[in-house]
């Protein structure tokens, strides 16, 4: 890779502003100052440092937005604001929203350039767990939670998997649940509320997989996935250790 272009990637500057920089004399390859901006390096193995400091290449980026309303999950829509106009200085190529937030629903979205872990979270046979904060109207009966813990009839060909119900408050008339899905139909949740006579009026996602929403985090915020936070998710998404519905939910 060329010098100019790895300083960029790291987002030290424009193309123009790391080509000063380099002949300055401001960037070392392996403690030799290199004022060629198209020198080639390895960046795997080449030691490259800028007024000292070394700097670690790193082509996979991870952010955790916390979706408001109102936003498409999309990487571009004529019409419409999308997710990713709140990390308009993110840093990482190619990034993109791993699955998909109805405009409507808030919370959780993981956005990457990771393609094969993106892969991994949305692949049916992986049954990633993802837990969604639901307020609803209509009445939660015990042959209804036993319903939407068993499999529930949406319209397609199989019903939906088992999923989790945590109540957190009912009246006569509207509840408020945490429901743990394992897979990402289309409109899964509002399609199994409506499947058992309700409506939901407010959606949240809080946790998919491994990772959960930060409560600190502000609507329409963003911030970097801590190390761990990426180690938890690549280790729990590996072939030896699926996310069992048992554990989903908990601490939650
Ligand atoms: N289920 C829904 O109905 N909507 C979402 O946005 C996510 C899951």
């Amino acid at each position: 890779m060329r010098l100019d272009k790895f300083l960029c990637d790291m987002q030290l500057g424009t193309r123009s502003q790391v080509r000063e920089m380099i002949k300055k004399g401001l960037v070392s390859v392996n403690e030799t100052i290199v004022r060629h901006p198209d020198f080639k390096l390895d960046e795997g193995n080449d030691i490259v440092t800028y007024m000292g400091n070394a700097l670690t290449y790193q082509m996979l980026y991870y952010y955790m937005l916390h979706k408001p309303s109102g936003v498409v999950t999309a990487t571009r829509d004529n019409h419409e604001p999308t997710v990713m106009e709140l990390l308009p200085d993110a840093g990482g190529k190619g990034l993109f929203p791993v699955g998909r937030l109805d405009k409507d629903t808030e919370g959780l979205l993981l956005i990457t350039n990771d393609g094969e872990l993106a892969h991994k979270l949305l692949s049916p046979r992986k049954h990633v767990a993802k837990t969604y904060y639901a307020e609803c109207t209509g009445e939660l009966t015990k042959d209804r939670i036993a319903l939407l813990e068993s499999g529930v009839d949406i319209g397609d060909s199989d019903l939906t998997l088992p999923a989790k119900v945590k109540l957190i408050s009912q009246s006569e008339s509207s509840y408020t649940i945490e429901l743990t899905i394992m897979e990402g139909r289309f409109h899964q949740v509002k399609r199994m509320i409506q499947a058992i006579g309700g409506t939901v009026s407010y959606l949240k996602r809080l946790s998919m997989g491994t990772l959960t929403l930060d409560y600190g985090l502000p609507k329409g915020s963003y911030r970097p996935l801590t190390e761990q936070e990426v180690f938890d998710l690549k280790q729990s998404l590996s072939a030896a250790s699926a996310h069992r519905i048992s554990d989903a939910g908990a601490g939650i």
